[in-house]
């Protein structure tokens, strides 16, 4: 009898996990436990909260109603949340027990229980909430005629206290709404820390009132005021997010030295004068660290910034020090030297030890990126690994000597979401992998890590795509459990998640044809959308080789712009040529023919597009090649008609070379694939 039973409940719980995996949910909770039923959800739908939570869970609350009306249509009668237990009634309550702080460390698990009648969120505060409602709005499913959610118990809590993303709005400047957006798109996947790049050589973004010359001087116009700064921390604070600004220091100063010329190291005949950057790269412009002017006028900044800011972390960068100015500078050399700073390192060091007390009068902690660690930084600072690899024995990443030598640290190598990698990558890249060797109390002093969006290849139009969907899976990998990391699973889960995304005003699938109709001059853009599911924007940086390509007022509305990681059509195609590959049957090869054929199409819709449409014609080449392999090898598979080898080979390799539209082909190596088996 009890082994029957024990077979009985072995069953059961397989099922309930099979059905739970369709569940599009993500970050994937930590504990769920799915049961048969359903609530219905019908315009009586109401929401009631109870408890001492912080106002804001008011806001995320009527937000919730807000979107549940959208998807749904139900007209719901609910309207504004604004009183603790207004509605006895409602079927869902929220019950939190204390103000949520906004800081790290801070508890944000929750507990959703979905019963036929009843639908109850508890969490120790606000925070874990309104994870909850962003939980409770993925859940929900329809049929043909109405919205339901399913019968459910969640326990939930973060796998990693830091999950963040930076934005960087000194290369091109992002309008409030494009931060407000992405607030909302990142606490819809549960992040908690917005990392606000807002000072680099290409500009100074953040107004300030006692030094007005940075915006005047080094912003062209484009830069937040303190009003809208204040208005931008409060949204975020609103959907549990922490914003931590940076001011990159000593190097990327160029914006820095054009306002203030006299504390930069540079040394030469006559006034020393700054520039803003116009093109990316890394430059000289370094403020004089042995200047006492240069910690006077850092001071006086941050006694403007920090107060904005409620956070108690402050990035001062630090990263890409080249060196060459203070190494041309006689004096800084001598300093060097009268002050037993063997290296310029050392000199650094010391720069950055001037700024700790200076912060600290703000009450807040240092946090650079990882060149800041060195041998007599304080080891109150947080370490921001953006370098090396953090696997193994022989690992050399920042991370690992981070947490070995004493500091807390944030994880954003492999997670440069502006080098245009696919979403693996991303995804299976833990800040703690199994094979990471660091003790228990090392591994606590890794917080998480954080998605680095770079702006040099990026404007408002296309800054979404550049971050979401990839940004999901990151959010993912910091939230839930490291054995959540099947990437088939993901990908399909992305579909829903991505979707959603639209609901919150990320522009990233509808701003594609925004670009595509421009490139075809108001022409039919479906060729153009086909050839785009099929190419990636050329990765790591390749685009922009050396940095002069694409300077900060080129455009960024062309055909690379409308493509992305992780190519649609191109995951399709390499599933039909795997398929085939290891069955050849003849529905297997009609099922590769057929993208041969339509590729064909798509070629001669383009050339027809172009004879009105010159920003079609750098896509030519590479269509017209792939369409004449895409031939060849139709014969090839249909017609059983042998094709020159060497010919193939030839059409194969200019697939691969660099195209003039700044894009690769996805499908490269399936192409590669067929052709060596020919
Ligand atoms: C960096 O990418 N320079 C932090």
């Amino acid at each position: 009898m009890k082994y029957f039973l024990i077979l009985l409940f072995g069953t059961f719980v397989s099922n309930a996990q099979i059905a739970s995996e369709q569940l599009n949910l993500m970050p994937w909770p930590q504990k769920i436990k799915l049961f048969e039923g359903t609530f219905a959800l019908s315009k009586n739908f109401k929401v009631n909260i109870t408890g001492n939570p912080n106002d804001r869970i008011f806001i995320g609350a009527t937000n919730f109603v807000r979107r549940l009306d959208g998807r749904t249509g139900l007209f719901l009668e609910q309207s504004f949340l604004t009183k603790i237990n207004e509605k006895p009634e409602a079927e869902l309550q929220i019950n939190c027990t204390r103000n949520g702080k906004i800081e790290i460390n801070e508890d944000e698990s929750y507990q959703l229980i979905i019963a036929s009648n009843k639908i109850i969120i508890n969490a120790t505060n606000d925070l874990g909430a309104l994870h909850g409602l962003e939980t409770l709005l993925q859940l929900l499913q329809n049929n043909s005629t109405s919205y339901f959610f399913p019968v459910v118990e969640i326990t939930d809590s973060p796998r990693f206290t830091w999950r963040g993303l930076m934005i960087d709005a000194a290369r091109h400047f992002q309008p409030v709404d494009v931060i407000k957006r992405n607030l909302d798109a990142m606490a819809s996947m549960k992040m908690n820390v917005f990392h606000w790049h807002l000072a680099d050589d290409q500009g100074w973004r953040i107004q300030l009132k006692n030094h007005p010359k940075l915006t005047e001087l080094a912003s062209d116009g484009n830069f937040y005021t303190q009003k809208e700064i204040k208005n931008i921390v409060q949204y975020a604070d609103e959907r549990g997010i922490l914003v931590i600004p940076e001011i990159d220091v000593p190097g990327h100063a160029s914006a820095l030295l054009t306002a203030y010329p006299e504390i930069g190291s540079k040394v030469g005949e006559g006034k020393i004068t700054y520039e803003i950057q116009r093109n990316s790269g890394i430059f000289n412009a370094t403020l004089d660290p042995t200047n006492p002017k240069t910690y006077e006028i850092l001071s006086s900044i941050f006694d403007e910034v920090c107060p904005l800011f409620p956070s108690s972390y402050f990035h001062i960068g630090g990263d890409e020090n080249n060196g060459k100015e203070w190494n041309a500078n006689p004096a800084i050399q001598k300093f060097k030297q009268d002050n037993n700073l063997m290296n310029n390192h050392d000199l650094q060091t010391y720069f950055n030890m001037k700024l700790i007390p200076i912060l600290k009068i703000h009450n807040k902690k240092l946090m650079g990126w990882e060149e800041i660690m060195t041998e007599n930084m304080s080891k109150d600072a947080i370490i921001h690994a953006w370098r090396g690899t953090n696997e193994g024995q022989e690992a050399g990443g920042a991370l690992i000597k981070a947490a070995k030598s004493g500091y807390n640290t944030v994880l954003s190598n492999g997670y440069y979401i502006d080098l245009m990698l696919g979403l693996e990558s991303h995804y299976l890249n833990d800040p703690l992998p199994k094979k990471i060797i660091l003790s228990p109390e090392e591994k606590a002093r890794v917080l998480g890590g954080e998605a680095a969006m770079w702006s040099e290849l990026v404007t408002p139009l296309n800054i979404d795509s550049r971050i979401w969907p990839r940004t999901a899976a990151i959010a993912e990998r910091l939230w839930s459990n490291a054995e959540v990391n099947d990437i088939n699973r993901l990908r399909k889960r992305l579909k829903t998640i991505s979707f959603r995304l639209e609901e919150l005003g990320i522009t990233h699938i509808r701003n594609k044809e925004v670009i595509l109709r421009n490139i075809s001059n108001n022409q039919d853009t479906r060729a153009l959308n086909d050839f785009s599911n099929l190419c990636e924007p050329l990765k790591n940086y390749k685009r922009n080789g050396g940095g002069k390509k694409y300077r900060m007022h080129s455009p960024l509305t062309l055909f690379a712009d409308a493509c992305n990681a992780d190519a649609a059509q191109a995951l399709d195609f390499n599933e039909a040529v795997n398929t085939y590959l290891d069955n050849k049957t003849v529905a297997n090869s009609k099922a590769v023919t057929n993208f041969f054929k339509k590729w064909v199409v798509m070629n001669n819709d383009l050339i027809a597009l172009s004879t009105n449409a010159p920003l079609v014609q750098p896509l030519l080449p590479l269509s017209q090649i792939l369409s004449d392999l895409a031939e060849q090898l139709l014969s090839e598979m249909d017609k059983k008609k042998k094709v020159n080898p060497t010919l193939m080979k030839d059409l194969l390799e200019k697939c691969n070379t660099r195209s003039p539209a700044d894009v690769e082909l996805a499908v490269y190596t399936s192409l590669k694939k067929l052709v060596d088996i020919q």
